[in-house]
């Protein structure tokens, strides 16, 4: 089961950096793979927390190479980090409230957010320090 299909675009050209990337798209879909799949299933409050934790490490590792070097962008580029968690968030707030999760709905926007911001912010941030 895929959420989010790895696509050309997400590529910056830097083999590091793209790894990682790959890595944590893999990882979203393997964790959406057993929320949709049989017998071994988790919830979709599992799955939200575990994308969180996912996500929010790989961000904590760009943020302190930023602080390391004293990136000029820092607080831009760690707001934009945190607007994306505080969505998911927000979701989990909705699932506990009993309010519908659109699961599907919310990887669409993971995918546009994910396609804008290392287009934009992890590609200015790549060219400059790695
Ligand atoms: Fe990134
Ligand atoms: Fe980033």
């Amino acid at each position: 089961m895929t959420l989010i299909e790895w696509k050309e675009q997400y590529n910056l050209g830097v083999p590091a950096i793209d790894h990682e990337h790959r890595e944590l798209i893999d990882l979203i879909n393997e964790l959406y793979g057993s929320v949709t799949g049989s017998g071994t299933d988790i919830s979709v409050l599992d799955f939200l927390g575990e994308l969180y934790t996912k996500i929010s490490a790989h961000f904590a590792l760009e943020e302190k190479v930023m602080r390391d070097s004293h990136y000029d962008e820092y607080r831009d580029h760690k707001a934009d980090h945190e607007r994306l968690l505080d969505d998911i968030r927000d979701l989990m707030d909705d699932y506990e409230d009993g309010i519908y999760v659109d699961v599907e709905g919310f990887g669409k926007r993971l995918d546009e957010w994910f396609s804008e911001h290392f287009r934009t912010r992890d590609a200015r941030l790549h060219s400059k320090i790695f």
